[in-house]
């Protein structure tokens, strides 16, 4: 691998995947970033590392859909090896407007692998980032295998499938390198606080109401963001061409208790709300999410088995390194907190 072109790595897991293979795992070829900055990006949580890596990192801004700028990127940079990442990827948005999803998700997916399709031979491996919500949700018991079928609920995790289909397709029809993950719910550094552990720590610590769907008992594995990099690393140099790999924590928890942990957490480490209340007071029970997934939970057997992956940090340990992150890093909260973020956090909660 000399050139690795990551698509979305101005996002939440993608600049994390960047930074943990530079600073981490001794990788010496090139990275080329392409993203094409909606509201979810911020190309600034990556100028550190575009200073510490003049050589070695490029970002180029660009739309996956756009099948000339890609192959232009592709070209110029001589790219071996693909990781794809970009992707509309919140369920909320997805309710209220699933065209965008189609979009990038299906059709951007679509192109990249007619283009790598184009190329074969130069481009060696196409890794495709995927999630565990194209499997549906699970009643109390059970874990989703690689051998569970396909039933997405959401337009999110039903794009996402779309797309699943499109690179095992590629790989059968016309022979294509592909690799796939399908991780569970990640948390970490970085992440855009419309989602559920950053939104949460952010609004406990101003004192404003934590909006918790329906009872608060739906439940999700949690996974480092770190992890996740790690797995899909593993993946990308060591998984078997056309094979897709479950990556989950085993850390099953209810909505409920991952707000209340963060709570008693920063009641511990922040300063006390004005009233005087635990933060947990400010709990407010809101209309349901349509569709909601009831549980998620992942065996990982396969990666383990195979690859040797594990995942290294505790819930506990992880969520306070977050949190901690979150309280020494309010100039990245107020960047990606203006302009579209109002509009979003108002349309959808009122
Ligand atoms: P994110 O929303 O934080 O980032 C997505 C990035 O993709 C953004 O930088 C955005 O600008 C870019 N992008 C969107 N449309 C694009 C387009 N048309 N062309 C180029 N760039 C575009 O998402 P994330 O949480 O970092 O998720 C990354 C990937 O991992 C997604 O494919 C997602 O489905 C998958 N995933 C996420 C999770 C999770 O818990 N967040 C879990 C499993 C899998
Ligand atoms: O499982 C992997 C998926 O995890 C990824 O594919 C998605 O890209 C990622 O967004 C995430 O999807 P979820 O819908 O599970 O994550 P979210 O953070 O939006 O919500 C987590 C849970 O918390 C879910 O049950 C909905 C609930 N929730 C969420 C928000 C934003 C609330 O109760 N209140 C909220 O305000």
């Amino acid at each position: 691998m000399q050139t690795l072109l990551v698509t979305g790595g101005c996002g939440f897991i993608g600049l994390s995947f960047i930074r943990y293979i530079l600073e981490e795992t001794g990788f010496q070829g090139k990275i080329v970033n392409v993203d094409k900055l909606t509201y979810a990006a911020n190309p600034m949580s990556l100028a550190d590392i575009e200073a510490a890596f003049p050589d070695r990192y490029t970002f180029e801004k660009a739309d996956i859909t756009d099948s000339r700028a890609m192959a232009d990127i592709l070209d110029r940079h001589q790219v071996d090896t693909v990781c794809h990442f970009a992707a509309e990827s919140h369920v909320d948005r997805s309710i209220s407007g699933p065209a965008e999803f189609i979009q990038t998700n299906i059709v951007g997916t679509f192109s990249l692998l007619e283009l790598v399709r184009e190329r074969q031979g130069a481009v060696g491996r196409f890794h495709h980032v995927s999630t565990d919500e194209v499997y549906g949700s699970l009643g109390p018991e059970g874990l989703f295998t690689e051998q569970t079928p396909y039933r997405p609920n959401s337009p999110y995790s039903a794009s996402k499938a779309s797309s699943d289909h499109l690179v095992r397709a590629y790989h059968k029809t016309y022979g294509l390198p592909v690799t796939l993950t399908n991780c569970s719910n990640n948390y970490g550094p970085y992440q855009f606080p419309e989602k559920l552990i950053p939104l949460m720590i952010l609004n406990a610590l101003e004192g404003k109401p934590l909006p918790v769907y329906g009872d608060g008992q739906q439940v999700r594995d949690w996974l480092y963001v770190r992890d996740h990099c790690m797995a899909i690393w593993e993946v990308l140099q060591n998984g078997r061409e056309g094979r897709m790999y479950n990556v989950g924590g085993r850390n099953e928890m209810a909505n409920l208790d991952v707000v209340n942990l963060i709570c008693e957490q920063l009641d511990r480490c922040a300063p006390p709300l004005a009233s005087g209340e635990p933060r947990s007071s400010l709990v407010t029970f809101v209309k349901d999410r349509p569709g909601h997934d009831r549980r998620y939970a992942i065996d990982c057997t396969r990666i383990q088995e195979e690859l040797g992956w594990e995942p290294t940090e505790s819930f506990e340990s992880g969520l306070q390194k977050t949190i901690q992150w979150y309280l020494e890093n309010p100039q990245w909260v107020d960047q990606v907190r203006s302009g579209e973020y109002q509009a979003w956090m108002r349309s959808h909660y009122g």
